[in-house]
């Protein structure tokens, strides 16, 4: 892809922050629009602290004016919306942060980059992206021998979290069909890798681990999720940016369905081999209560990606899980200033009625 100058917002989040580091390192220009909630965090950025190729604005998605002046200025090649509340546990315990940020936040940024859209030449216009980030959570939850989602599954969403991605999926279609925006969405599995907030199931699970503290498995642990390894998913999204069909959705995903309990697993024979005093983590094991509505089994169909635009993910789940949890151990600095002050609260919150 040529040189671009990228607007992406929630650039300082887990997925965000692997897309501009990538981003910069591929002699792109971004723009960092983030709010930095308890999710955003600026260390994930420290390698490109004064880089002048990475502008961070601290500011919200919900600030139409912002988000104009920041287009006026910058006149970006396209968008990269990130920003959201992510949290399926989250959303259960606080919905309308979710509706606030991903259903009226989405809206605020279409309607801002629309009329910025229809403001430029007509040769800037042509080439203008708005790439939405969404999740395969939209689609709800598969039995065991159910087909994988795939572009024309009906969406029923099932969270919080995912109905409110679910609505800004249909305003991102919307504004395509009625008024033209070059929108491209593109709907991931789960990810996983560096930079990860630990209140998701992987990082918390290496982190408890490492402090010999109890791994709490939700239900019968036999869910079953798709990952991805994040450097994967960036990658898949430079590839629509550049090659997908306007107004298209695309899944996005590892080809690599895992039940939980098998992650969770899996992470205690790695730290075995690497921490071999806590040995052996599996017996920190601890079966909670479950998530309420917990979807049972997500599982995607990426063909239109790999044939359409040739993408495949890179990472086996084998060498992925791996680097992430060896990432985790040798940046216990990062961690540690992650899990301090609110973040107790919320594991207080979250785990302290499930016991
Ligand atoms: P995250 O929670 O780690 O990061 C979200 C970022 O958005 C944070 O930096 C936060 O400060 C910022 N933000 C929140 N509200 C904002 C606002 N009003 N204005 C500006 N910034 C705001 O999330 P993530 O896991 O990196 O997910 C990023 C995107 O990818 C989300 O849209 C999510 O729905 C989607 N997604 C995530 C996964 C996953 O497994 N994590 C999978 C598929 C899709
Ligand atoms: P999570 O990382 O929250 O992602 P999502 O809910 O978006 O898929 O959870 C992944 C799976 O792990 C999900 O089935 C819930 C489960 N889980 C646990 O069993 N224990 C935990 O402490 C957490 C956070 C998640």
């Amino acid at each position: 892809m040529d040189r671009k100058v990228l607007l992406v917002t929630g650039g300082a989040g887990f997925i965000g922050s692997n897309f501009v580091l990538e981003g910069v390192r591929r002699g792109h220009k971004v723009v960092n629009l983030d709010a930095l909630t308890y999710a955003g965090n600026l260390d994930n950025l420290a390698s490109i602290e004064g880089n002048p190729a990475h502008l961070f604005v601290r500011g919200s998605i919900l600030d139409g004016a912002l988000i104009s002046s920041l287009l006026t200025a910058h006149q970006p090649d396209a968008i990269v919306h990130f920003a959201a509340e992510s949290h399926v546990d989250r959303s259960i315990v606080g919905p309308a942060a979710f509706v606030q940020t991903n259903v009226t936040g989405t809206f605020t940024l279409l309607d801002a980059a629309l009329q910025h859209w229809r403001s430029l030449p007509v040769i800037k216009r042509d080439t203008f992206r708005f790439h939405h980030v969404s999740t395969d959570e939209v689609y709800g939850s598969l039995g065991p021998h159910e087909p994988a989602f795939h572009e024309e599954t009906p969406y029923r969403p099932n969270s919080p979290y995912a109905a409110s991605k679910a609505a800004s999926d249909h305003l991102v279609r919307a504004y395509f069909h009625t008024y033209g925006l070059p929108v491209v969405t593109t709907n991931c599995s789960n990810n996983y890798g560096p930079y990860q907030f630990p209140e998701k199931l992987i990082p918390l699970m290496i982190h408890n681990a490492v402090e010999g503290k109890a791994l709490p498995v939700y239900g019968d642990g036999q869910n079953v999720r798709d990952w991805l390894y994040v450097a994967d998913h960036c990658d898949a999204i430079f590839t629509v940016i550049e090659r997908g069909r306007l107004g298209e959705t695309y899944n996005i995903g590892g080809l690599n369905e895992q039940k939980n309990l098998d992650v969770v697993n899996i992470l205690c024979t790695i730290l075995d081999e690497l921490c071999a005093q806590g040995a052996p983590h599996s017996r920190l094991i601890t079966f909670v209560k479950d998530r309420p509505g917990h979807d049972r089994r997500y599982a995607i169909d990426c063909t239109k990606l790999q044939s359409e635009l040739g993408w495949v993910p890179k990472e086996s789940f084998r060498s992925g899980i791996r680097k992430t949890v060896e990432w985790y151990l040798e940046n216990a600095k990062w961690v540690e200033k992650v899990v301090s002050g609110q973040y107790r609260d919320w594991i207080g919150e979250n785990y302290g009625s499930r016991t």
